[in-house]
């Protein structure tokens, strides 16, 4: 029955599921990531996702960003590497042609596209990632242009596994539905959604619920109102796609992200006012969170 299928994200859980690295590893086993986004009026959200993924363990991280902005993205990016695109309406277009799969997408083990992406261009997002192997999650304003092609994800991807993460306004516009309506059935709807899809969603707000595609869901206990500010699901997207690139199982691996991400908003709070936390706080405290739920 439904009720057997919910579970409480515990301590525990994370403790015993939390990806290790191997004594013997290198940069390349520890998963390459392309993060694609960024726009001439948001060129902050793909700095904060590159920051989150790098500190959740990735072992390589390319940014695929407009080349007009690349430079000042660069600044704040210290250990990323850079696939420039050409600028159109101050935003980069995602087809096929600039994702050849052979070429470059089959280079990477997870991608994350949508951070500060913006809605001026139109793209074409199944025929780019279906047949990409790796993990794939769409945030913010790809699940924007998903809802255009919504039809062609039935059933999900050809490649390999989704992972979608609205905010209950994202969740509204990908489902037809009012916020409200979201907000009062949150698990009878993430479930139905995450199994026509077939995709990992990652329904975010106070009690974020991770449904999978076979339905079974849990709920995270951690984070508070200190995340209420732009730019904390940008860091939570760098920290998906930095666990899915650590972790065997991938619900170990968002549930672990969602749970960190709360828990750093939760050790913030303890030593700075609750309106001051900012998303690049979190990824400061991070390592320390992590280390300390080990
Ligand atoms: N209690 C607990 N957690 C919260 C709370 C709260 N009151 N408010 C927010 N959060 C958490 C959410 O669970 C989620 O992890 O903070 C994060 C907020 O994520 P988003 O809503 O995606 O915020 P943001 O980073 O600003 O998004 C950036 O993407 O969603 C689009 O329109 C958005 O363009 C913007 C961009
Ligand atoms: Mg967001």
């Amino acid at each position: 029955n439904t009720f057997e299928t919910r579970k409480l994200i515990t301590d525990e859980k994370v403790k015993n599921s939390l990806a290790v690295r191997k004594q013997n590893a290198h940069k390349g086993v520890s998963g390459k990531a392309l993060i694609i986004g960024g726009s001439i009026p948001m060129t902050g959200a793909i700095v904060l996702t590159t920051g989150a993924c790098l500190r959740t363990g990735a072992g390589l991280v390319t940014v695929a960003v407009p080349d007009k902005i690349l430079l000042g993205i660069a600044q704040k990016t210290t250990e990323a590497m850079f696939y420039p695109l050409p600028q159109k309406n101050g935003e980069i277009e995602i087809i096929p042609s600039h994702f050849p799969q052979d070429k470059t997408l089959s280079a990477y083990d997870g991608i994350a596209v949508g951070p500060g992406l913006g809605r001026n261009n139109k793209h074409n997002l199944y025929d780019t990632f279906n047949d990409f192997k790796g993990n794939l999650v769409i945030d913010a304003d790809g699940l924007y242009h998903l809802v255009d092609e919504l039809d062609k994800w039935r059933g999900g991807r050809e490649g390999g596994p989704t992972i979608i993460t609205p905010h209950l306004g994202e969740m509204a516009r990908l489902t037809g539905k009012t916020v409200e309506e979201v907000e009062l059935q949150r698990f009878r709807i993430s479930k139905q959604f995450a199994m026509e899809y077939k995709v990992y969603l990652v329904l975010k707000g106070p009690f974020t619920i991770i449904t999978a595609p076979d339905g079974r869901q849990w709920v995270n206990q951690t984070g508070n109102e200190s995340l209420a500010k732009g730019g904390t699901g940008d860091t939570l997207t760098g920290m998906i796609l930095g666990f899915l690139l650590q972790h065997e199982y991938i619900t170990d691996a968002i549930c672990n992200a969602v749970y960190i991400h709360g828990k750093t908003a939760d050790e913030l709070v303890k030593s700075q006012d609750i309106l001051s936390v900012t998303a690049s706080d979190i990824i400061e405290v991070l390592p320390k969170v992590l280390h300390s739920s080990r």
